[in-house]
């Protein structure tokens, strides 16, 4: 089977990382190119971050800065759950590879129409830059065969009662991608707060033993302390969900839906409503996912980081 062309979008963030080790380590991916979102931290660190990561893990893509800011919304950042530089933690390599001159909606597109095969987009942080490119390039929903992202809930929010972060942060972009047409894949809250990964979990990839290894288990040591601290039983590690939807669909459960965004409301704003009984009469427009097997998750984590064996960059 040809390996699926895909776009990493995100806003590193310790869980968009990870979910990057997933993408690079899977021989069923081809990372065309990797752009960043302001979101967890401002655009200026999630950018750093995103050239720091693709150092570390040898991915050899262009890389765009994205959006600096939402549609409308003011931005917010999560300073409390990834720490200052939004990626907490181990030293990291300095960035590699320069940033492409194209602007993120431009590199997105040229990526997408260039493609001999449908390309698959994978935000795991606020949809601005999926929104912009679908209104800046509308042709290019023809050569986009799946948006599988990390976002929302149906059932309840976490940085608002009623609304996940990436959606909250920006309700217009989330809205102009719902009602895209473009299949998509929807990993919210209700499954990724049972992606949960413990410090019970950690020895077991920290002793895969190689330089990737080490990393990830040093992001979580930091990443799951503000989560414990409210009551998770370990670190929700979101947004790989996003990738392992695609190559791993085995490992969850998942239920197509109508899904549509609220974008009013004083306590709903940025709410991801799911049609569950069919009353609004419209067709579903996502396969949203319900529950993962966490064990598997965790074997698969420990599979993926074992592909970097023989893989060292220099740190300094
Ligand atoms: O609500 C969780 C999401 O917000 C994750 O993608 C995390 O990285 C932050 O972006
Ligand atoms: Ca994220």
């Amino acid at each position: 089977m040809n390996r699926i062309p895909i776009i990493l979008d995100g806003d590193p963030g310790h869980d968009d990382a990870i979910a990057w080790v997933f993408a690079k380590a899977s021989p069923d991916l081809d990372i065309k190119m990797v752009s960043s979102v302001a979101g967890n931290q401002t655009i200026e660190k999630t950018t750093y971050n995103m050239r720091r990561i693709c150092t570390l893990l040898g991915i050899d893509a262009p890389q765009a800065r994205g959006a600096v800011r939402p549609v409308t919304a003011d931005p917010v950042t999560a300073g409390n759950w990834h720490g200052e530089s939004g990626l907490d933690g181990p030293p990291l390599p300095e960035p590699g590879a320069p940033l492409s001159e194209l602007s993120c909606a431009d590199l997105m597109a040229k990526v997408i129409n260039e493609s001999p095969d449908p390309v698959t987009i994978i935000p795991t942080g606020p949809l601005t830059n999926v929104a912009q490119l679908l209104m800046l390039h509308p042709e290019v929903k023809r050569n986009i065969g799946r948006i599988s992202l990390m976002g929302g809930g149906v059932t309840h929010g976490n940085w608002k009662p009623a609304a996940e972060f990436n959606i909250m942060e920006d309700p217009e972009a989330a809205y102009v991608v719902f009602h895209s047409g473009i299949p998509i894949t929807m990993c919210g809250l209700d499954v990724t707060e049972k992606a949960i990964i413990r410090p019970d979990d950690f020895p077991r990839i920290r002793d895969v033993g190689n330089q990737a290894a080490q990393i990830v288990a040093g992001w979580l040591e930091f990443f799951y302390r503000y989560p414990m601290a409210i009551g998770y039983s370990g670190a929700p590690v979101h947004d790989p969900c996003a990738v392992l939807a695609l190559i791993h669909p085995e490992i969850f459960t998942m239920k197509d839906l109508y899904v549509d965004i609220e974008l009013g409301g004083e306590y709903t704003r940025g709410a991801t409503v799911a049609d569950f009984k069919g009353g609004l009469g419209k067709e579903p427009n996502a396969t949203v996912v319900l529950s993962i097997d966490r064990d598997r998750y965790i074997d698969l984590l420990v599979d993926a980081l074992r592909t970097f064996d023989g893989w060292e960059v220099p740190i300094i």
